[in-house]
């Protein structure tokens, strides 16, 4: 197996880039934030991100002036229902994020309740999934149970960071779309549409026996080869994310794509290489 090249540009600490969205979402893709900039120097008029969970390179993309418009999808209905709420209702969510009393009680009622609107339900999601183990909103997720620093499960329940970041997103609803439904059929359909810049981050493989994606997605298998083969076919424009494994730098060899490998730390602190995927050599 050939290994990628080390990216020109390392992985950022998160915390020295704007933490955009509402969701913390596990393989969030905030350390990729200076990657997205310098691939989308010059703008587009339409970013797709077919995998889009916490969409922090949608939304970094739009409000930074990196791509006109996005178009955000995502099989999974409780993320679905977090992003239609926060696009048509957000007012009213960061409005229940400010009133919401956290507290273990208060969250087991909240998760034995079934939603009755769409706004119920994507705040039922927000909350979950900042009170969940890992932000985990899978099945069998569990709640923190010390939290950050022992606080407890309101340790990642910031009221006004939440309703602020969800004002972000209000002032740029008109520019960002959300589609729940198959990503890879999005991808196919869109990638032939002239301008279009896709970022594919889809669920990993889980190479290793790890199967990390079952634990952390309700959706979590697709088929790599099924994506390679679109974005081959289309010759658009994309950047890609995959964990390294030799399944998939098989892939992009297979299909003449160029790969670097960044190294993101994980929640544990080890430092695990990533790949970033483009057609033509950016960062190398
Ligand atoms: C690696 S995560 C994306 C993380 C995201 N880039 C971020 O920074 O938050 C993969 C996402 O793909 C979604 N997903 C899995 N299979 C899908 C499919 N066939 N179509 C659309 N979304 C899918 C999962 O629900 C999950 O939200």
């Amino acid at each position: 197996m050939t290994v990628a090249p080390t990216s020109a540009i390392p992985a950022v600490n998160v915390a020295s880039v704007p933490q955009r969205s509402p969701l913390r979402y596990p393989g969030g893709k905030t350390w990729l934030v200076p990657h997205i900039r310098h691939w989308l120097t010059d703008p587009s008029p339409l970013l797709v991100e077919p995998f889009v969970g916490g969409g922090i390179v949608s939304l970094t993309a739009v409000m930074e002036g990196l791509a006109d418009r996005a178009l955000m999808v995502d099989r999974d209905r409780d993320v679905a229902a977090f992003w239609r709420a926060a696009l048509m209702h957000g007012d009213e969510l960061a409005d229940r994020v400010l009133e919401f009393p956290v507290s273990r009680p208060a969250i087991e009622e909240l998760e034995r309740r079934v939603p009755e609107t769409v706004l119920d339900h994507g705040f039922r999601t927000l909350v979950l999934n900042r009170t969940r183990r890992g932000g985990v909103l899978a099945p069998g997720a569990a709640l923190t149970r010390n939290g950050e620093n022992g606080n407890g499960v309101g340790s990642r329940w910031y009221p006004q960071t939440l309703a602020d970041r969800l004002a972000n997103i209000v002032a740029q609803a008109d520019r960002l779309t959300f589609c729940e439904g198959d990503g890879l059929a999005v991808l196919e359909l869109t990638a032939t549409i002239d301008g279009v810049r896709l970022f594919v981050d889809p669920p990993y493989t889980g190479a290793g026996g790890k199967r990390a994606g079952s634990r952390l997605y309700a959706h979590n298998v697709v088929c790599h080869r099924h994506i390679f083969e679109a974005l081959s076919r289309s010759g658009c424009d994309f950047l890609m994310t995959y964990d390294c494994s030799p399944e998939i730098v098989e892939l992009v060899s297979e299909h003449g794509f160029e790969a670097v490998t960044v190294r993101m730390k994980n929640a544990h602190h080890d430092r695990i290489p990533e790949l970033v995927i483009t057609r033509d050599r950016l960062f190398a």
